[in-house]
């Protein structure tokens, strides 16, 4: 029996296909080393929701007014609720927005990670949030509302391409969740909110926090191989390495590579922690290979975030939102195709406790 449901198709969709044995990513069309090269995040969620919303002329002027809008919902971050983890944080602000399923709604879900995370970080810190700013984009405005200060080119690029790396990805848990939701016809929060608790799992969207654990572990490139020895003696997972789907490298994994090495080339990564990784990373490999030589281990979208991540000022513990902040759009795009051509998701499973006595 498929208990994690692998090769089981469970929905038809127009918007991305996971090509698992090329290694391959095609977001409606668009491959996605040309998608990270051509498009801002804002063209990523044009091109998802084209067809399923009827879209503005000005889709990033329309979404930076929705930043703004759900910016009021974080005067409702009280003491209680900052002392959660921010994703959690997130997730009840998050719940406060209207369970539509019209552009407006959609449009402030994706603003809210964007605009939640951010606040909470800085409230958590002791500051005030920073108000988004519609005119800026939405990469640009969540590194300023984050820092306090516009980002460098490199920085905002650098995010730009990790939201449109992470926007959609085929049939993920987080992403049948959301489609689950859906198909019973519940609106669009209550997909994203189904879609977030699944992604924080570290066997999913958890993943980039401890991958960095495993950096501060690990210590020097030296040290490397011997604790990434220990560690599968110990019968550890490597975090950032493996995935259902690809049987070869992670192709978001050379596009976030890319755009750490865009950091590095700014100076904003210091040498010394890309250094590690990249020796972590090679020892992993080769020692995963010999571990396990039938099954093919290799690094996944979530390695280099971590290093991205922590290069843009991100504390780990709020990897998942970022991860959200991409993610999301391609959350909502999943619940509209799932409601509009879709049936009720109602898989059986297989009674096996004990049954009553049955009489003599
Ligand atoms: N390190 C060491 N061994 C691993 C790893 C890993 N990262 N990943 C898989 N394996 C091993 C398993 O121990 C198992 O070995 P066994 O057959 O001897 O028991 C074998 O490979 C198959 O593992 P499964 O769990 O059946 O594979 P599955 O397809 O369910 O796993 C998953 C995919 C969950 C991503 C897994 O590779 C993993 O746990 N990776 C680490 C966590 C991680 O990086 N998650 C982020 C994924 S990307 C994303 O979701 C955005």
């Amino acid at each position: 029996m498929n208990t994690g449901l692998e090769d089981v198709v469970a929905a038809h969709t127009v918007l991305s296909d996971v090509d698992g044995k090329l290694g391959r990513l095609i977001v409606r069309g668009v491959s996605l080393d040309t998608l990270v090269d051509t498009a801002r995040y804002e063209d990523v969620l044009a091109l998802l929701f084209d067809g399923f919303f009827a879209l503005p002329d000005d889709l990033p002027a329309a979404l930076g007014e929705a930043r703004r809008a759900v910016f009021a919902h974080v005067a409702f971050a009280d003491p209680e609720l900052l002392a959660l983890p921010p994703v959690d944080g997130m997730r009840a602000l998050l719940a406060r927005l209207d369970d539509g399923d019209d552009l407006s709604t959609a449009l402030r879900l994706v603003a809210a990670p964007a605009v939640f995370i951010p606040a909470l970080l800085r409230r958590q810190q002791g500051f005030e949030p920073i108000a988004p700013d519609p005119a800026k984009s939405h990469a640009a405005d969540i590194l300023s509302m984050l820092h306090g200060k516009a980002p460098t080119a490199q920085q905002a690029t650098a995010l730009d391409r990790y939201l449109v790396t992470v926007a959609d990805h085929g049939l993920n848990a987080s992403t049948f969740a959301a489609r689950v939701v859906a198909s019973t016809k519940a609106g669009l929060t209550s997909s994203a909110l189904a879609a977030l608790s699944a992604l924080k799992g570290p066997l999913h969207g958890g993943a980039p926090g401890p991958v960095l654990d495993m950096l501060d572990a690990a210590a020097t490139p030296a040290q490397a191989p011997a604790w990434v020895a220990a560690e599968l003696d110990r019968g550890e997972r490597l975090m950032g390495f493996g995935h259902r789907v690809y049987r070869v490298r992670d192709p978001r994994a050379d596009a976030l590579k890319a755009a750490v090495r865009l950091l590095a080339d700014s100076g904003a990564i210091d040498p010394a922690r890309l250094a590690l990784a990249e020796a972590l990373e090679r020892t992993a490999l080769a020692q995963l290979k010999a571990k396990k030589p039938d099954r093919p281990l290799d690094t996944n979208v979530e390695f280099y975030t971590a290093l991205l991540l922590e290069a843009l000022g991100f504390p780990r513990e709020a990897f998942t939102g970022v991860f959200a902040m991409g993610r999301i759009g391609g959350w909502i795009a999943h619940a509209r195709e799932q409601a509009k051509t879709g049936r009720l998701i109602r898989p059986m499973s297989v009674y096996v406790g004990p049954r009553p006595q049955e009489a003599a």
